[in-house]
């Protein structure tokens, strides 16, 4: 693994938190990030929140250098975010670029951990389907579509990862630098099956730690229909390629 170097900032990590509809999320969050990884700099991408996440977020940064606010105009998808996140954070040379939810979901706690296990990979996964990994008042129905989301993802795309769908991950900066991200058009959830199918295509390193995902206090998920509809209609054309690539490898080697 080449080493990373690390120019720009005194920061080397970056952690991205895209907010929507956040606001009694964020300041309970940013405190534990600091208390946990205190020399992490933190860039929250905020679509627009009508509750006034984005606000909050721009005071917090006002007293807080760690802390950094990308405004965007309207509520464009998970995935629309991150690649948003992913550039300003590669502009600036970070080395690690992390992915969080505001809502708690997420312990930072367990930060510590996912970046020491990226000295020996590429791309962490904070997982919830590895022995250790664990589910805390997820309704039964979000961890039925979760897991089957996992599943079929598996099958369809044959890449050993057992938490696909995961939010909570570690990137070294190179892999996202060598992804060609303005090729991504996932919106949704979907995006984190997209990245994992085009690192592990790369040919970079995937581990996954085990994470407890603990569902949020306060707020609603932003998951809905057309969210999964786009996952499996993508996964499904992913699929696809992916056999059919096969299947031209076997008629020409013959
Ligand atoms: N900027 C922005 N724009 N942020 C968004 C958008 C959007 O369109 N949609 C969601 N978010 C933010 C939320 O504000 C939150 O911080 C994070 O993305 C995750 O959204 P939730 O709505 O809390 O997701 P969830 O709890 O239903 O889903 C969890 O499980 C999914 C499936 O495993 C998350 O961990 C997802 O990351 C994960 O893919
Ligand atoms: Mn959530």
């Amino acid at each position: 693994m080449a080493e990373d170097t690390h120019r720009g900032t005194t920061e080397p990590v970056l952690v991205i938190i895209p907010t929507y509809n956040e606001r009694d999320n964020l300041a309970p969050l940013l405190r534990r990030l600091h208390e946990h990884v205190p020399d992490a700099g933190v860039l929250v991408v905020d679509d627009g929140s009508p509750d006034g996440t984005g606000d909050l977020a721009d005071e917090i940064a006002a007293d807080d250098e760690h802390v950094h606010v990308l405004h965007r105009t309207e509520k464009a998808g998970l995935g629309a975010a991150y690649i948003a996140g992913f550039r300003w954070g590669l502009e600036r040379d970070y080395a690690t670029l992390v992915e969080m939810d505001a809502d708690g979901s997420h312990a930072p706690e367990d930060l510590p951990r996912l970046l020491a296990a990226l000295d020996e990979s590429d791309l962490v996964i904070g997982s919830r389907y590895v022995p250790g990994g664990a589910l805390v008042n997820w309704p039964k129905r979000r961890e039925v579509l979760s897991r089957g989301a996992n599943l079929y993802s598996r099958l369809a795309l044959g890449v050993p990862v057992n938490d696909m769908t995961a939010g909570f991950r570690a990137y070294r900066a190179r892999v996202l630098a060598t992804l060609p991200l303005k090729d991504v058009v996932s919106a949704g959830y979907c995006f984190q099956i997209d990245l994992t199918l085009r690192t592990a295509q790369a040919g970079f390193d995937i581990v996954e730690v085990p994470i407890t995902f603990t569902e949020r206090e306060i707020g609603t998920s932003k998951m809905d229909g057309s969210i999964i509809g786009e996952a499996m209609v993508r996964v499904a054309q992913w699929g696809a390629a992916r056999r059919l690539g096969q299947l031209r490898r076997l008629l020409l080697r013959r």
